[in-house]
């Protein structure tokens, strides 16, 4: 969702701000912009598009300058348009700004604006914010820093905002609310972001903004204040993050790389945490906790999209190790409805970007209700990880492409490895089934790695085979009917296909009547308890002439002899094998995208960090 960019310092921004904005990409946007500051007036451009088609519209136009903001744009109030594009210029024409996040009561603010004379050039709510701030500026005769303090106490919703102002050179404001904000320093020059890949070439010396602090950023200081106007020191972190990690190391795109990284990513979530051999899973992160997390009266899980997927895994993980009640909620539901907590309730919140706007606003409401917040999260330093009392980081590394990929296994790794230590200081599980289950994790980065060695191949012919189909149907049962539900999502997102995840069971219940011989049924059939009945429910949909495609296990003689298509896997335990049965799954919807022609990294529609709701 909207990357913002912004640069102060003794180098010419244009440059770097426009790489910055390549670098946010990946977030999901359709359209860009940037204003400088030359001498004393503010140069804008901004395009409809691309980066690309923003740089050039730009052509030979002058970029001069030491200081710029720039935006990429994903529409929420306004079509995406040349005029919606940010950054917006006040009628005043003395200030800029860009935002990225929702102002909920514009609609108040820009009546009361009209009344006032005000003209509006878009249709966004950041263009209104913009003239809100800039008249409480010139009607109190005050500094642009008092303005943005005074405009955001009236002020609802969510925003980053980076403000330039004609007259304060080498000065940008900044101010976040429950969207994302990076504040990287260098000698001499200040880097911002909505996350640190703008600036990791630069530096790696970074301060995250929190929510209701205000920013203002020459090239030789950064000084933080709360809405109060008390200074706040800012709170330097180094990041551990070298810019080959988001980059495409000649793979030909990052959804590609990514599922190729994913026997090492497995393997960096349980690095330090797992010992297989002494069956041992040390997990620092959850000992503040444990015994709250032992005696909970319920685990609610909290989480959107894939990552709610994996909460579903964990729900079924948890349970059967644990004996302890799991709930699996989507957090745009929890959020808004009443639900019953209490301080005996543990809430785990799972989130690659760990900035998801209605993950964290639930997180937000649980907390205040007095339940404990666990954080199950991939960025480091993210609003998530920050208002958990205790988490665990998944260690997947930068996930670029929109599809989430090797988060989702990392995560299931982190759930597993939680569930494991649980049981064990619980006493719901014996030494050899621990032991064995320890082992079983540890032996997954290799058999992912056969997927990826044995399989490609089969898999490239099948999305070339099936890359015309309307519609797709998944079907999984137990720990394998949220994989179903994983790869049905991943080849929406991914192919523009339509695809419903069901359990197997389920069918017979309404998918049923979809099924016929032009319908692909694809059955997540590793060998597991419910491996039999999985087995039926494909009959029955050869009986009606369905296609079937089969992710079975190696070893299977049966499931070869009804599938029309088989992948295969190795063997492994059913509790592990959502890590393994996935991996075909991600790689099918992969290069059917590819073969259909689409720009698989950047659905359409898509943000790859929800911060609006
Ligand atoms: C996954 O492929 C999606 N793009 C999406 O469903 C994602 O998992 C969801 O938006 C949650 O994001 P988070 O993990 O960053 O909170």
């Amino acid at each position: 969702m909207c990357g913002i960019v912004g640069y102060t310092g003794k180098r010419q921004a244009y440059p770097i701000v426009i790489d910055g904005l390549k670098k946010l990409e990946y977030r999901g946007y359709d359209s860009a912009g940037i204003a400088l500051q030359q001498d004393d007036q503010l140069t804008l451009y901004k395009k409809a598009g691309k980066v690309k088609d923003l740089e050039h519209f730009i052509g030979e136009r002058s970029t001069d300058g030491l200081t710029a903001i720039g935006h990429t744009r994903w529409a929420t109030h306004g079509e995406p348009s040349d005029h919606n594009a940010h950054p917006h210029l006040s009628q005043s024409g003395q200030l800029a700004m860009i935002h990225n996040g929702i102002i909920e009561n514009y609609a108040q603010l820009k009546s009361e604006l009209e009344k006032e004379g005000y003209r509006f050039k878009s249709e966004t709510d950041s263009e209104v914010l913009l003239n809100f701030i800039d008249d409480i500026r010139l009607k109190n005769q005050c500094g642009l820093e008092e303005a943005i303090r005074i405009a955001l106490k009236r002020v609802t919703g969510a925003y980053v905002i980076l403000l330039i102002d004609e007259s304060q050179p080498q000065t940008i404001f900044a101010a976040r609310k429950g969207s994302p904000l990076v504040i990287g320093i260098g000698a001499d020059e200040h880097f911002l972001g909505s996350d640190a890949s703008p600036m990791l070439a630069y530096t790696k010396e970074v301060v995250y903004i929190n929510d209701y602090e205000l920013a203002i950023v020459r090239p030789d200081e950064l000084v933080l204040k709360n809405l109060g106007n008390e200074r706040i020191t800012p709170y330097v972190q180094k990041l551990d993050l070298e810019l080959a990690a988001i980059e495409k190391g000649g793979y030909d795109h990052f959804m590609l790389k990514e599922i190729f990284e994913q026997p090492l990513t497995i393997a960096d979530s349980f690095r330090g945490r797992l010992d297989a051999a002494e069956a041992r899973i040390v997990l620092s992160g959850i000992d503040a906790i444990e015994e709250k997390l032992l005696n909970a009266r319920r685990i609610i899980i909290v989480a959107c999209g894939t990552s709610w997927h994996a909460g579903l895994v964990a729900e079924y993980v948890i349970e059967e190790l644990c004996r302890i009640n799991v709930e699996v909620e989507y957090a745009s539901e929890f959020r808004y409805r009443n639900p019953v907590i209490s301080s005996d309730d543990v809430i785990v919140a799972i989130s690659q970007s760990g900035e998801t706007a209605d993950t964290l606003v639930a997180l937000e409401r649980a907390k205040e209700q007095g339940a404990t917040i666990f954080g199950v999260v991939n960025v480091v330093g993210s609003s998530i990880s920050r208002i958990a009392h205790a988490g665990c980081y998944t260690h997947a590394g930068p996930e670029i492409g929109v599809a989430s990929t090797k988060a989702y296994t990392a995560q299931l790794t982190v759930l597993m490895l939680i569930a494991l230590k649980l049981a064990k200081a619980k006493g719901t599980i014996t030494p050899e089934r621990f032991k064995e289950l320890c082992q079983e994790l540890d032996a997954i980065p290799n058999k992912v790695q056969q997927v990826l060695k044995d399989q490609v191949e089969r898999i490239k012919a099948i999305a070339e085979k099936y890359k015309d189909a309307r519609s797709m149907l998944y079907l999984g049962r137990g720990y394998n009917f949220p994989t179903a539900l994983e790869g049905a999502l991943k080849l929406k997102e991914i192919s523009y296909i339509h695809a419903e995840g069901y359990p197997a069971a389920e069918m017979k219940h309404g998918p049923i009547a979809l099924v016929d011989e032009d319908l692909p049924v694809v059955f997540v059939a590793s060998r597991d308890t419910y491996h039999e009945k999985i087995v039926s429910n494909m009959q029955e949909i050869k009986a009606r002439k369905g296609k079937v495609l089969a992710v079975v296990t190696e070893g299977d003689e049966i499931t070869p002899n009804i599938a029309d298509e088989v992948i295969w896997v190795p063997q492994t335990d059913e509790l592990i094998a959502p890590l393994l049965t996935v991996v075909p799954l991600q790689l099918l919807s992969y290069y059917i995208g590819v073969y259909r022609g689409l720009d698989v990294d950047r659905p359409r529609n898509l943000a790859k960090s929800v911060t609006v709701e």
